[in-house]
C-alpha cells in the first residue's frame, strides 16, 4: 500500500512538473505594438448601399460568406437578412432592412426578381 501511493505522489508530481514545462515554453511574450490581424479583402461590389453594408453585414464574418453565394431572388435576401437578425442576433434596424436588400437583390439577386 505505502509503495502504491508513493509512486501516485511521484507520478501526479511528474505530470505537474511536465504540464508546467509545457506553459512555459507556449506563453511566449506577444508584441502588443506590432500585431495586426490579417487583411480583410472587401469583395463586396462597389455600388450604392455599399455603406450600409459595410456598418451592418461585416461585424461577424467575411465579404465571402455573401459575394459566393448563388443569385438569390428578393425573398431569399430577405430571409438571409431576416436569419442574420433573428438567428444570430445581427443589431440591424429594422428600417435599414429594404436598403440592405436592395443592395444584395441589386448585385447578387437572380435577373428573375
Ligand atoms: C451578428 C453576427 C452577424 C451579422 C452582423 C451578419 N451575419 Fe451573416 N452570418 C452569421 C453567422 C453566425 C453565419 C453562419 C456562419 C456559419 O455557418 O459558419 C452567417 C452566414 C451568412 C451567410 C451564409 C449563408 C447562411 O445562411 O449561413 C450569408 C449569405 C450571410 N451571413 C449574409 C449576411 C448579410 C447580408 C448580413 C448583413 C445584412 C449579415 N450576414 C450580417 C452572423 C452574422
Amino acid at each position: 500500500m505505502k509503495i502504491l501511493s508513493l509512486f501516485r505522489t511521484l507520478s501526479c508530481s511528474g505530470i505537474l512538473c511536465l504540464t508546467l514545462v509545457g506553459l512555459a515554453e507556449t506563453t511566449a511574450p506577444i508584441d502588443r505594438d506590432t500585431w495586426k490581424l490579417p487583411p480583410e479583402p472587401l469583395t463586396l461590389r462597389d455600388s450604392p448601399g455599399i455603406d450600409l453594408m459595410k456598418a451592418n453585414c461585416l461585424l461577424c464574418h467575411s465579404t465571402e460568406y455573401i459575394s459566393t453565394q448563388p443569385p438569390l431572388k428578393r425573398s431569399q435576401w430577405e430571409v438571409e437578412v431576416t436569419k442574420m437578425r433573428a438567428k444570430f442576433g445581427a443589431p440591424i434596424a429594422t428600417n435599414t432592412v429594404p436598403g440592405l436588400v436592395d443592395y444584395l437583390v441589386k448585385n447578387y439577386g437572380t435577373t428573375n426578381r
